[in-house]
């Protein structure tokens, strides 16, 4: 048998003396990706791909409805805990009440995290964004994780009640760190809630401020395949582990045009400044096309998000419990500009106010850095994401969609040297 080298040169040759002109591939070469009349069929932003068949949650965009496993979110805000809708969300039924105590128990016997991680935290550059942080810590935690290495759906359920657990002492920590501060260890008498709060500031909350933030967390954990739900599914279908899954949501959630938001929209309320500054703000800038307003527009909801609602009504409170005129100020710059939004943009245009437009006030209210909003929607989201890969690995079929090719085929191969 000869060189098997010898058989591709003489290939190449053959290839170079029969080389025509570059030419671009024809519509039967990527039927997938044209109509019948041979055009391009592109669904740009995978708009209008319904990717599988789901019970975790249903919006109705034009109803302004949103439902977790059949449950209103108005109910789920008013009646539930972050715990008992995690519970929801990963088994698709209300908890009898042994079923949440032992579920509220796993939690939070796994809140601390280990001496690695803290070292991690405090070797982190204090000016990297807590989200890129985050990122890198959750990941971290999937190394020292007892069942580190293993596949697939068997070992996801552990992982997801050790992480979710986990997920807000990291960020808190990652808070302090920020700040020169040593971490608050978590308590295991605390609801979530009031233990993330706890860790942020070393105080129990009062009953408002815990309720408050438990609710936040509520109407940020779950929403559909959109962005960081639909990363974190695109690597778990390749039966990759868990941890890889929920980075890569952290990842997604990150830009501001997905959980980045509501940290945008508080910098763009605190840009404005006063009440009589929003019209003309709203004139030179949204209305020139200069910029988008912040919290709002959603690729699902064309009207009022039901979400941004319930937030509405607790940056009201807050405002009112914290008596701090400077938020009651930024609370009416945030009311002006919705009116103008309302007005001009959300009937017209579909562009309407959306869950990441009111979180931040409530958040600013307590006195939480505008750097850790998106990692405080991540901690309530990393329920959505969790419940989302199990349902989808559940009846796994490898994520893999297709491109349109509008470039060149069989482009000649200059070699370096005769490219100038
Ligand atoms: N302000 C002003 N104009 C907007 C806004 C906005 N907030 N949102 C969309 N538009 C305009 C766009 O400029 C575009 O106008 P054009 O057709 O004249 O070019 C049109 O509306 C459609 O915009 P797209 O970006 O194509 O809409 P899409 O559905 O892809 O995007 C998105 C949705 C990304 C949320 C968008 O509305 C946005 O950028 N909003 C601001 C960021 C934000 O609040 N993100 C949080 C969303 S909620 C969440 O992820 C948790």
């Amino acid at each position: 048998m000869g060189w098997p080298g010898a058989a591709l040169n003489s290939l190449n040759s053959g290839r170079a003396a029969a080389r025509a002109m570059p030419t671009k591939p024809t519509p039967d070469m990527q039927k997938w990706c044209v109509d019948e009349k041979g055009q391009p069929r592109i669904d740009k932003g995978a708009e209008n791909l319904c990717m599988d068949e789901s019970e975790i949650c249903f919006i109705d965009g034009f109803h302004s409805k949103l439902y977790y496993r059949g449950y209103s979110i108005e109910d789920l805000a008013n009646y539930s805990t972050y715990e008992e809708t995690t519970y929801l969300l990963w088994h698709g039924k209300l908890p009898t009440r042994s079923e949440l105590s032992a579920f509220s128990d796993q939690l939070r016997n796994n809140r601390e995290i280990p001496q690695g991680a803290y070292d991690l935290i405090r070797a982190i550059p204090r000016d990297t964004h807590p989200m890129e942080a985050l990122r890198t810590v959750a990941s971290y935690l999937g190394n020292v994780d007892p069942e580190k290495g293993k596949l697939g759906l068997d070992s996801m359920m552990p992982k997801a009640i050790r992480l979710t657990a986990k997920l807000p002492t990291v960020v808190a920590a990652l808070a302090r760190a920020r700040e020169g501060k040593e971490p608050i260890r978590p308590r295991s008498d605390l609801s979530h809630a009031a233990n993330f709060l706890y860790m942020l500031s070393g105080e129990v909350p009062d009953k408002f401020w815990e309720r408050a933030m438990d609710v936040s967390l509520v109407l940020y954990a779950e929403h559909e395949m959109n962005a960081s739900a639909f990363a974190t599914v695109v690597v778990g279908s390749t039966l990759s582990d868990y941890y890889s899954s929920i980075v890569a949501g952290i990842g997604a959630l990150r830009g501001p045009l997905h959980g980045g938001a509501n940290e945008e929209a508080m910098k763009q309320f605190l840009e404005i400044g006063k009440p009589e500054n929003v019209d003309s703000w709203f004139k030179e800038n949204v209305l020139t096309g200069k910029k988008r307003v912040m919290g709002a527009g959603h690729r699902v909801y064309k009207t009022y998000d039901p979400r941004a609602k319930i937030f509405r009504e607790y940056a009201k409170k807050s405002v009112e419990v914290s008596r701090d005129p400077k938020i009651a100020d930024i609370y009416r710059v945030a009311e002006r500009l919705e009116d103008l939004i309302m007005g001009q943009l959300c009937e017209s245009r579909g562009i309407c106010t959306n869950v990441d437009y009111w979180s931040g006030i409530v958040y600013y209210a307590m006195g939480i850095p505008i750097e850790q909003y998106t990692p405080i929607f991540a901690i309530a989201r990393i329920a959505g994401w969790s419940a989302h890969l199990m349902e989808y690995v559940a009846r796994n079929r490898i994520l893999r969609p297709r491109l349109y090719y509008k470039g060149l085929l069989d482009v000649e191969y200059v070699p370096i040297e005769r490219r100038g």
